[in-house]
């Protein structure tokens, strides 16, 4: 696969999409794989001078959505509104450097499809019919099969439709689009996905429907409200009404002007067809210019099924986050699965990487040089006196491979292939280990003078030093906290401050300068213990939202109890003491500001058995809190709550964390169990207690 963007002499820009993930179940890592290749992609854009914009987002309309929510009892909107937080809080977590987060909710959005639509249908191309035939519900695709027949793509029940529907004239693009790929060879990736889409739009094109009329939850069309855009028309648009399509401000204007059209549409391959065929297919009707390329993605597999919450086996990313960090998911994904291709996932390949290659490999390799530099030279990197000590051939060696691996890690990474392009870096790692073990810095010869042996160590220290500079400052975009503490060791200040100012794209041996002091050695990846499989595989099993796969086939989420219910029931049939507190005015109490808000994130704080971390929705703002219920409510079952809060307390540290509010709860029992206020109907968020 070849970079498809443009060197940053001939068009500075660079802008880069997830596909934006439906509502109707949590994040698991199956979506963390693709927002994490497409964060490490903006990360290294951005470092070689790219103006890069990163888009992501949730795709929330449609009767996928409706029937999820109206299973778990709740609006749509609340529904959507309460997953898309999810997503969000935990790209959040994960340190992704996104620039915008679009839901397909939002007005923005409504309008830019709204214009697309009008546009398309003002040119000729959408025209008014019936459709009467198979939908399923799951992909949100029309399929040409027979009644009572299972979709073709992803075998699931499919359901026999007939309304009144707006049609696209896809028919008329076959040519067109056929010429397209012909022209841009580069426009689908990898090969095999591009044969795909040929050879089926070589099959013929019929013309395809582009609203719906037998639900609502979607973005009316224009001038016929009861019909909602088709949910994938809806969804494509995203691409462009995140930058300003359909916007009239001048700058959102000037931003898609400058970004549009978009260099990577990073998507799985089951929803090439979408973006290769239909995406274009609009963009060429309406007159605008088309995507640079679309690159699929394999699946995550965990076992041997690609990982869904409808099948079942999922594995939630912050089970890793939990027990290995960020980083080790964001390399395990990247060096273990061959890009473009499935992988695998289990919990032993990821502690096996994580410990040969992290800990006891980069980890362990900084570690050791970083150490023996404040050992033997008080933590200040060494002068290499020439005239002493000639640098021989070991450290040539070094150095040329160093170079070589600059040159091929950037092909390889952008060329996609993140695997191979880490392997190289880790050749290297592995050439520095024999070299310093061969050189044994710490082991003077009796036969050697103290001031050859002095020459020597600072001669390997600073050879090896070096060279981790090198490694660090190419797996950045990948290893974005580790890479940014290495840096921080060797004393070179801020690795994001490296990036942004073009150093990292002049990344060349020799940069690293005698007399920089080192910091204090910081422990990188700790080695993983015997039980860290089994820890993963119980945070799994704990956790008390497993998928449940509806009878129809979709996929929905279960809202599950808060962990205790029912010893806070009880609890609650004891009798309440009156602790005789003195009598307030109304002037005091209106001191309090008490505000309904809504949960979006709920997690917990990690080594602190009580506490939980909230993201709460205030309406005119979101905020964090931290509230002392992890023992009462499992976090899952509070996404989506509407609560009490006390909006204006005085904000408050606790394990490092500030806590902006408190959560109102009912204090019962002996134990003082929390039980949380809440409405009987439904209240805005942001809505005043007096
Ligand atoms: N909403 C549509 C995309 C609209 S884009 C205009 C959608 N959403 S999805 O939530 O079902 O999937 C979003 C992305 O996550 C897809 O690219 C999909 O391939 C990816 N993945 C979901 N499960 C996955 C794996 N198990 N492995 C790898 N990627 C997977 O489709």
């Amino acid at each position: 696969m070849s970079s498809s963007a443009n060197s940053p002499e001939k068009d500075p820009s660079f802008y880069i999409t997830t596909p934006i993930y439906y509502v109707n179940a949590r994040p698991h890592l199956g979506h963390a794989y693709s927002t994490i290749v497409c964060d490490a992609i903006a990360r290294r854009k951005r470092s070689q001078g790219y103006a890069t914009w990163f888009l992501t987002g949730t795709d929330e309309h449609g009767q996928k959505i409706e029937r999820s929510a109206a299973k778990a009892g709740r609006t749509p909107g609340e529904f959507a509104a309460a997953i898309s937080g999810e997503f969000r809080g935990l790209w959040d977590r994960m340190g992704i450097t996104y620039d915008d987060f679009i839901r397909t909710t939002e007005p923005r959005h409504k309008r830019g499809v709204q214009k697309l639509f009008a546009e398309l249908k003002a040119k000729g191309f959408i025209y008014k019919g019936s459709y009467t035939g198979q939908y399923c519900v799951s992909d949100e695709a029309f399929v040409e099969v027979p009644p009572g027949a299972p979709c073709p793509d992803c075998g699931r029940t499919t359901e026999t439709i007939s309304e009144e529907n707006y049609f696209f004239k896809l028919s008329a693009f076959e040519r067109r689009l056929l010429e397209f790929y012909e022209a841009n060879p580069g426009f689908i990736e990898p090969e095999a996905r591009r044969n795909e889409v040929i050879a089926f739009v070589r099959g013929g094109l019929k013309d395809l429907s582009v609203s719906r009329t037998s639900f609502s939850w979607g973005i009316p069309v224009p001038g016929d409200e009861k019909h909602v855009v088709y949910v994938w028309m809806d969804a494509l648009t995203n691409y462009m009404t995140a930058l300003g399509y359909g916007a009239d401000e001048p700058e959102l204007k000037a931003r898609f002007a400058k970004f549009w059209p978009a260099d990577v549409h990073l998507v799985g391959k089951e929803i090439i067809r979408f973006h290769c065929v239909y995406w274009p297919a609009f963009l060429l009707a309406a007159g605008l210019p088309v995507p640079r390329s679309v690159v699929a993605n394999g699946w995550l597999l965990f076992d041997k099924a690609k990982m869904s919450k409808s099948v079942g086996n999922i594995v939630r990313a912050e089970t890793v986050l939990e027990v290995l960090g960020g980083d080790a998911l964001r390399y395990f994904l990247l060096r273990e699965v061959s890009f473009g291709h499935d992988g695998n996932f289990t919990f032993e390949a990821l502690v096996q990487r994580y410990n040969g290659d992290l800990a006891n490999g980069y980890g362990n390799l900084v570690s050791r040089v970083v150490n023996m530099v404040h050992k033997y030279f008080g933590g200040v990197l060494p002068e290499i006196a020439p005239e002493a000590v000639a640098t021989g051939p070991a450290e040539a060696a070094i150095a040329g491979q160093a170079t070589e691996t600059i040159l091929e890690f950037g092909a390889q990474f952008d060329g996609m292939d993140f695997s191979r392009a880490l392997e190289t870096v880790w050749a290297l790692v592995g050439a520095v280990d024999g070299y310093l073990t061969s050189a044994a810095p710490w082991k003077k010869k009796p036969d050697v003078a103290d001031e050859d042996f002095a020459a020597m160590q600072a001669r390997v220290l600073a050879t090896a030093a070096e060279a981790i500079r090198v490694m660090t400052g190419l797996v950045h975009p990948i290893l974005p906290e580790s890479a940014a503490k290495v840096w921080r060791q060797l004393g070179l200040g801020e690795i994001e401050d490296a990036a942004k100012s073009g150093e990292l794209k002049q990344l060349a041996w020799g940069g690293l300068r005698a007399g920089t002091r080192f910091n204090e050695p910081a422990p990188l990846f700790p080695r993983a213990e015997k039980d860290a499989v089994e820890r993963m595989e119980n945070l799994e099993k704990d956790n008390t939202l497993t998928a449940v796969a509806a009878a129809s086939g979709t996929e929905a989420v279960a809202v599950a109890e808060p962990v205790a219910a029912a010893p806070v029931v009880d609890a609650v049939k004891e009798a309440v003491k009156h602790e005789g507190i003195a009598q307030i005015g109304i002037d005091d109490f209106v001191k309090v500001e008490l505000r309904v808000a809504q949960i979006l994130v709920a997690e917990r704080v990690p080594k602190a058995d009580k506490l939980l971390r909230l993201e709460v929705d205030l309406g005119y703002e979101q905020r964090q809190i931290l509230a002392g219920i992890a023992q009462y409510y499992a976090p899952e079952t509070l996404i989506g709550r509407k609560v009490v809060i006390v909006a204006n307390l005085a904000p408050r540290k606790m394990r490092g964390l500030e806590s902006n509010g408190m959560l109102l709860a009912a204090s019962v029992g002996d134990e003082g169990a929390p039980v949380l206020a809440g409405f009987l109907e439904d209240v805005p968020v942001g809505a005043r207690l007096r």
